[in-house]
């Protein structure tokens, strides 16, 4: 497949099972995905804070745990035990690899950080430190979509809580972005799974309205009443794949 053709076959595949799955997985191409992740783009360094936890004191803003097949049903079964009633532990029992995605924000008040828990600065710094974070993680799952591998971007639910951190051993000055499930290649074929699509697929527009050209330059701002740039739909063409060849 060409760069183009990963980006445009890209699917959230929410996999379920109610009990633990037993395929076999190649755990060093699991783990090899990650490496996609190393060469997403960053624009500042994570603060020394964060960066003085590393042997190396690297530089990027994400952070990533990784959990093998026999840790995430271990996570399932703890999540099991306090009464998880989401479907976090059922996708656990059909991961084979979850992927803690974390950033680590800039905080502007060093006094106040020893409190608060998934909560940032609205500054441009942790914009941008999420943005390149958001960049890794889609790396991984583009390298996940070439190799054929289910994947789930997740907002994390119960694995963005702070019980869950401390289970992980995740230092409470990060965020998750994402808990990224990887699930077993060909597993739409075992009757033991449910497998959903994510809510917003069949709402994607390809209408590119929101894509503009930017033809006639506003010079007058102040003056100018009417709205520029309206013949974005007519141009781009209406709700059609745009191609990727
Ligand atoms: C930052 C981020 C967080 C997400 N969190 C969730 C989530 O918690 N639950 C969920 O069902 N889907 C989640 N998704 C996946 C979206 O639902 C999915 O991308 C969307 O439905 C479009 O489907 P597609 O990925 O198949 O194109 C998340 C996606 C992103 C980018």
């Amino acid at each position: 497949m060409s760069i183009k053709e990963v980006i445009a076959s890209r699917k959230t595949s929410k996999v379920l099972a109610r009990s633990p799955l037993e395929a076999d997985f190649d755990q060093a191409l699991l783990e090899s995905l990650v490496n996609a992740a190393a060469y997403a783009p960053f624009h500042y360094m994570a603060a020394n804070s964060h960066r003085e936890k590393l042997p190396d004191k690297a530089p990027e803003p994400w952070r990533i745990y990784i959990l093998n097949r026999t840790i995430c049903r271990e996570v399932r079964k703890w999540l099991i035990g306090r009464d998880d009633k989401t479907k976090v532990p059922e996708m656990l029992a059909a991961a084979d690899m979850l992927l803690q995605v974390t950033w680590c924000p800039t905080t502007e008040d060093e006094a106040a950080e020893s409190n608060r828990f998934d909560r940032y600065d609205a500054t441009q710094t942790n914009m941008e430190h999420i943005a390149a974070t958001a960049a890794a993680i889609q790396n991984i799952i583009l390298a996940a979509t070439e190799h054929e591998i289910p994947n789930y971007w997740s907002s994390g639910a119960a694995l963005r809580e702070k019980e869950t951190f401390d289970l992980l051993g995740i230092p409470h000055d990060e965020i998750l972005l994402g808990a990224v499930f990887f699930f077993p290649r060909n597993v739409d074929q075992n009757r033991k799974v449910n497998m959903f699509p994510g809510k917003m697929r069949e709402r994607r527009s390809f209408g590119r309205t929101w894509c503009h050209w930017v033809e006639e330059l506003n010079v007058n701002a102040s003056d100018q009443t009417t709205v520029l740039n309206v013949n974005t739909i007519v141009r781009m063409g209406r709700n059609s794949k745009p191609p990727l060849e």
